[in-house]
């Protein structure tokens, strides 16, 4: 496997306006594999943004060792700068422009052939839109052309952080569509997000990260299993006799107001068969097997709380939960 991005030890330090210092990266690590749709998580405030904009050399790192397509950055980006897409800020563009006239001028400036242009914009689904001005676009439409911008270098590697921002749940899909698009055409893409299903859906890896640290990192499935407990849903219809017949076997539960969650199940049909022998006949047995959001915040300690409301930097300290995942 080749290492498209690698980041290992990422430091930054800002300062703030008052003398002080926030810490926003604290020894990060990432590493991203060709081919991957790699999700980046985290709560906001948590490096999401600092960690691209460093690796792109928009803001110098204090400490750490960063690569990007296999040369040492940010030195070497000139040099590679051609073969990456990113949108990181989101970019301004001149609203009397129409979306055609501006990466028409984007193209000459790059050096790209004018066929790319419509390339790009049938490619974004702005085709029959692109002699409309900006300043007329919804945000989503204003999302595309800045994809569209990325893509016209037809780079190896694409870089965005919170891409589905501001788009409604059909902008959502079809920038979801795109990116699988993008990633089977071979095209290695690494999309920060908070929305968790979102990634679930579209990404084979991720890394968490909680404040300015890698919490956990690998393909989704396997950050998923490590926090598997073989819990299942068990329903049946005297959930105290079932309960106390479970304990009795060794099994922890936990009895919720119309059905019970049994933790450290093997074998689901045993359960069936101990409570069927009893006369107690099963009418629900699901398995519930973590999602990326209850991971998240088990994670990041940012699950959602009523008062007071939590502060963005009030994510947990990472180091302090045994994931069972190796990076
Ligand atoms: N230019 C800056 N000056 C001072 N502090 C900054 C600066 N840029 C970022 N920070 C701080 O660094 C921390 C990390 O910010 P960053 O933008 O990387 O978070 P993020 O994960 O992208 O969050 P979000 O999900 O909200 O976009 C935050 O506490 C932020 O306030
Ligand atoms: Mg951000």
């Amino acid at each position: 496997m080749t290492a498209v991005i690698h980041i290992e030890g990422l430091r930054k330090t800002f300062r703030t306006m008052r003398g002080g210092a926030r810490v926003a990266l604290n020894g990060f690590d990432m590493t991203v594999e060709a081919g991957q749709i790699h999700g980046f998580l985290g709560p906001n405030g948590s490096g999401k943004t600092t960690t691209l904009r460093t690796l792109l050399g928009l803001v110098r790192a204090d400490d750490g060792r960063m690569s990007i397509l296999g040369h040492p950055a940010p030195d070497a980006l000139p040099a590679v700068a051609p073969r990456l897409g990113a949108i990181v800020e989101s970019p301004q563009f001149f609203g009397n422009f129409t979306g055609r006239r501006t990466l028409r001028l984007l193209a000459r400036a790059g050096g790209v052939p004018a066929e790319r242009v419509e390339a790009v914009l049938t490619q974004v689904g702005l085709r029959d839109r692109g002699n409309e001005r900006v300043k007329a676009y919804s945000l989503g439409m204003k999302q595309r052309l800045a994809v569209a911008s990325a893509l016209l270098k037809q780079p190896e590697l694409l870089i965005l952080d919170e891409p589905a921002n501001g788009l409604d749940p059909a902008g959502i899909r079809e920038m979801r569509d795109l990116m699988r698009e993008l990633s089977t055409a071979g095209i290695t893409v690494l999309v920060s997000s908070h929305i968790l299903a979102e990634i679930e859906l579209i990404c084979d890896h991720v890394t968490i990260i909680s404040r300015g640290q890698r919490v956990a990192t690998g393909p989704v499935a396997a950050v998923l299993s490590g926090f598997d407990k073989g819990e299942y849903r068990v329903r049946v219809a005297d959930l105290d006799r079932a309960a106390g017949v479970l304990t009795t076997a060794g099994l922890p539960v936990t009895r919720k107001e119309d059905h019970l969650v049994v933790a450290d199940v093997g074998d689901a049909a045993w359960i069936a068969e101990q409570l069927g022998q009893r006369g107690m006949w099963v009418s629900e047995l699901t398995p519930l097997t973590p999602d990326l959001e209850s991971v998240f915040l088990q994670l990041t300690n940012s699950a959602p709380e009523p008062v007071p409301t939590r502060q963005v930097d009030e994510a947990i300290q990472p180091g302090t939960i045994d994931l069972g995942v190796q990076p």
